[in-house]
């Protein structure tokens, strides 16, 4: 145990990037080299953790099958707690840490704490998912927006996602967290006008060994992904630019078996 020599340390949020350990950005990794400890995320590759020295202190605080086994005020009381005895502490998260990470939640603590901290961005899944996948979020004359979304509170009667203004708001869109609810999340989408033949791609663990692309269409994307056996962590993106999904393999990934790619529809 380190002792306080009267210096506090810094909390770094570190964006881990969506599973390729290769997209930590620089800074990520700067960062993770002069750690003494890593609270780090269950879907964070176990090769990044190799990189933060051997001695420094590793602690999981992430999900467990959909349950947060780590209360997030827990994590916030280590993070203030570790930082005061003068550690260098690396906040290691899945993709961004801004973009359904709790990462707002986790500086406002620290703040509040006086503790310093910065943020280093990260890749997140709903730009690399695609990206692994072949599939533009825009294009020239086909789609000029965007939306991100959150699946998972769809059955929420407390739903603070608008579905009826959402539909057909953006060209694309990008729903996280999709997996559990897809079915409804289909359902929304087509009785608030989507129509049942746009285009849409349910993207498993993209830019790991386990990248799987299933492409059909809105109608049939739900049925489709649970005949192919998709499991957590999933992406869906719907819109006419998932015309352009790729079959191929992921490219320049450090998967050592190729990642594999179905078609549920003749493209
Ligand atoms: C709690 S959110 C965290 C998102 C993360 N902060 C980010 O920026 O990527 C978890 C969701 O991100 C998506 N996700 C994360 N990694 C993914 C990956 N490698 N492939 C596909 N989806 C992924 C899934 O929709 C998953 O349910």
């Amino acid at each position: 145990v380190k002792v306080l020599h009267g210096r506090l340390g810094k909390v770094s949020l570190v964006g881990a990037g969506p599973g390729d350990p290769e997209l930590l950005t620089v800074k990520g990794m700067r960062a993770l080299r002069t750690a003494e400890v890593v609270l780090y995320d269950r879907l964070v590759s176990p090769r990044l953790l190799d990189e933060a020295p051997a001695d420094a202190e590793r602690i999981q605080v992430g999900k467990h099958g959909g349950h947060y086994s780590f209360p997030q005020d827990k994590i916030n009381r280590l993070l203030v707690e570790r930082a005061r005895r003068g550690m260098n502490v690396v906040r290691l998260k899945g993709g961004d840490s801004f973009l359904f990470g709790r990462g707002g939640e986790e500086v406002r603590f620290l703040r509040e704490h006086g503790i310093p901290c910065e943020v280093i961005p990260g890749v997140s899944s709903a730009l690399a998912a695609p990206a692994a996948a072949g599939i533009p979020l825009t294009e020239r004359g086909i789609a000029s927006s965007v939306a991100i979304v959150s699946g998972h509170q769809v059955k929420d009667a407390r739903n603070p996602v608008c579905w009826s203004s959402l539909a057909s708001a953006a060209d694309t869109l990008v729903v996280m967290m999709a997996l559990r609810n897809l079915r409804s999340i289909v359902h929304q989408l087509i009785i608030n006008g989507r129509s049942l033949t746009t285009p849409a791609a349910a993207i498993q663990s993209a830019t790991t060994p386990h990248q799987r692309v299933v492409v059909s269409s809105l109608r049939d994307i739900a049925e489709e992904a649970e005949r192919q056996g998709l499991v957590s962590p999933v992406l869906l993106i719907v819109g006419e630019v998932v015309h352009m999904a790729d079959s191929r393999p992921v490219q320049g990934s450090v998967a050592d078996e190729p990642a594999k790619s179905v078609q549920g529809m003749g493209r």
